[in-house]
């Protein structure tokens, strides 16, 4: 569309000053109503609703609206202006246009992108110059600013959130940084929200009117500042939301309010007639405009009244439906009675829980000091024994200091042993040679006595007799065998046995039973016993005896007393075996010369026996 186009195709109020920023703003567009969800945008009222082609959502100010805002703002030119929420600056370059000057508040400047574009619309509009864009959020940005500033606002225009409490909060915050003659204006009034921002400010002192445009614009005014004038389009049926019914409409006609109102009551326009009739209303005399003024004026106020306890009883009717719905729902719900008393159950159960617990914990405490009072007492017991043991440690450090010296003292005297050992060893030698002799000098006792006990027997005449008879029938096995007996009995050994069978020699026999005969027993047994000891080689107690001798020659330690009273004895033992061995031998060269008498008396006993033969 062209911009002077546009200008024709819209409406502006008559004797307001008309400025086109169009240019400035090569995204705007007219957008579609029907897209928008809002539930408060007017898409009945044929004016167009601008938007930016990038955010087709976000609606701009009606050409009408903007106009208007020119129109205010060059009434407060040179003084402290605010808005809060610029979106793409379109209300912001006609506000800084007219003002010449402009803080503005908007939190999508925090965008740099965003930013940039707004400044660079301002800067096409001409009012570069004019604006400061603050990033921040009303009221905290609001009162932030005022303080730093110290600014008194002569005219704010208010059209940041418009839900909920936000335009209320707006409102309260201007009101309180506004200079003594200020003006606020407000888009947007379809919103009851931020309807009740204006009747907060009426409520405080503020003198309230609506501009009626295409999204309705409120103004509280206060001292000398006075709104600016505004028509109607007289081309709509313009119709007030019910939340607005009190207050007054700029650039209403009497007929005009009085039609809207009746239109309000009945649901629909008077008829034509009423409508002629009404147009005489305007030129009533004053104190009937007077009257007739405050007879709408009541009536607006009772239709407010009537809508306000309208929408108390449809959230009321709403807040009834949902509690049916929320009790039907309960209804439908299991018993909850037997929930209600598991729950207690439960409840009780976790109490006496609970009780056990603190018993629990009761005894716990206790032993716990029991604990403590052990533990305190064992501590105690510990420094005494750290006393003990530091007293033990250095005894411990006494003794192996001593046990070091003992130690000393010990490989000295093993020093010494091993030297003793080495000097000991030929005494060692001599008392082995010696316990040798006793033991070869025991033996031969016993076989010697077994050789006596022998002798004893096989010197007896009628035993020597009577193996001579044997032996001369020829029965030498018989003679053997009674040999070997009488040896076995008399205790000779069986391994010597077989050393002593000559015994059983025809030649042995008859020589001992001769020498029995001629000379006596004694000289047989004698020459039995001789001849036994050698034949069983016991000469050897002399050879363990010489050895002990040559051994002796050694030097010998004067320790080994006892060793010396053992061989004092062995020497005693021996020098006895040494007189029977002189005895014995004595009884061998008697013997021996029996012997011989004895051959001549058997070769003599033999002859006679011979001749006899012969
Ligand atoms: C509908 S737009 C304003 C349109 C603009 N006045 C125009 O006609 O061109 C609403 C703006 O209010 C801003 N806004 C929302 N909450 C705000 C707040 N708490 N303080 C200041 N601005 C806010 C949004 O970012 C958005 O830019």
């Amino acid at each position: 569309m062209e911009r002077s186009k546009a200008l024709e195709d819209d409406y502006i109020s008559p004797g307001l000053e008309v400025i086109s920023l169009d240019g400035a703003f090569p995204n705007m567009i007219v957008g579609t109503k029907s897209s928008n969800m809002w539930p408060y945008l007017r898409r009945e009222i044929g004016h167009h609703w601008y938007v930016d082609r990038r955010n087709p959502t976000v609606g701009f100010l009606s050409r009408d609206e903007a106009m208007l805002l020119f129109n205010i703002a060059r009434q407060h030119f040179g003084k402290p202006c605010l808005e809060i929420g610029c979106w793409r600056g379109w209300s912001t370059a006609h506000m800084a246009l007219g003002a010449g000057n402009l803080e503005v508040i908007d939190p999508v400047l925090a965008d740099p992108e965003f930013s940039k574009d707004v400044a660079q619309s301002l800067q096409r509009a001409g009012a570069g110059s004019s604006v400061v864009l603050h990033v921040g959020s009303s009221p905290d940005m609001v009162v932030q600013l005022s303080e730093e500033t110290g600014k008194r606002w002569s005219l704010v225009f208010i059209d940041g959130d418009h839900e909920g409490d936000a335009p209320r909060l707006d409102a309260e915050v201007v009101h309180r940084y506004a200079g003594e003659d200020a003006a606020i204006l407000l888009h947007d009034l379809t919103s009851p929200y931020v309807a009740t921002a204006l009747a907060w400010l009426r409520d405080h002192g503020w003198t309230t009117a609506i501009y009626q445009t295409m999204q309705i614009m409120g103004i509280a005014v206060r001292g000398v500042v006075k709104p600016v004038a505004h028509l109607p389009d007289p081309r709509q049926r313009w119709t007030l939301p019910r939340h607005l019914a009190s207050f007054p409409v700029i650039g209403e006609t009497r007929g005009l309010r009085l039609r809207r109102i009746v239109t309000d009551i009945e649901g629909q326009p008077p008829e034509p007639e009423t409508e002629m009739a009404n147009s005489g209303l305007d030129v009533l005399s004053d104190a009937d405009a007077k009257a007739l003024d405050a007879l709408l004026a009541w009536v607006a106020d009772s239709l407010e009244h009537r809508h306000e306890i309208a929408i108390a009883f449809d959230e009321l009717q709403a807040r009834y439906l949902r509690l049916l719905d929320r009790l039907a729902t309960r209804e439908a719900e299991p018993d909850l009675s037997q929930e209600f008393s598991r729950l207690q159950a439960k409840h009780l159960e976790a109490l006496s829980r609970g009780a056990d617990l603190e018993y629990q914990l009761d005894a716990v405490q206790s032993e716990s000091e029991a604990v403590a009072e052990q533990l305190r007492q064992e501590r105690e017991v510990t420094r005494g024994l750290v006393v003990e043991r530091d007293l033990l440690t250095k005894m411990l450090d006494r003794v192996q200091r001593k046990h070091v010296e003992v130690l000393g003292h010990l490989s000295r005297l093993q020093a010494r042993c091993s030297q003793a050992d080495v000097q000991a060893e030929p005494a060692r030698r001599i008392s082995e040679a010696l316990a040798q002799a006793a033991l070869a000098a025991e033996h031969s006792v016993e076989l010697r006595v077994a050789i006596d006990r022998f002798a004893s027997w096989m010197a007896r005449k009628r035993v020597l007799f009577g193996l001579s008879r044997r032996l001369l029938a020829g029965r030498t096995k018989e003679v053997q065998g009674l040999i070997e007996h009488n040896l076995r009995v008399s205790g000779v050994p069986d391994s010597l046995i077989p050393a002593a069978i000559w015994l059983a020699r025809m030649r042995v026999v008859l020589g001992l039973a001769r020498r029995c005969a001629l000379a006596d027993v004694l000289s047989a047994q004698g020459h039995l016993v001789l001849s036994l000891e050698r034949s069983f080689d016991i000469s050897w107690v002399g050879t363990h005896y010489a050895m002990a001798q040559g051994a002796a020659a050694a030097p010998m330690r004067t320790t080994e007393l006892n060793l010396r009273d053992q061989v004092g004895e062995l020497e005693n033992q021996l020098r006895a075996a040494q007189k029977r061995f002189a005895a014995l031998e004595a009884a061998k060269l008697a013997d021996e010369k029996a012997l011989l008498e004895a051959d001549l008396t058997i070769v003599r006993l033999q002859k006679p026996q011979e001749a006899q033969v012969s």
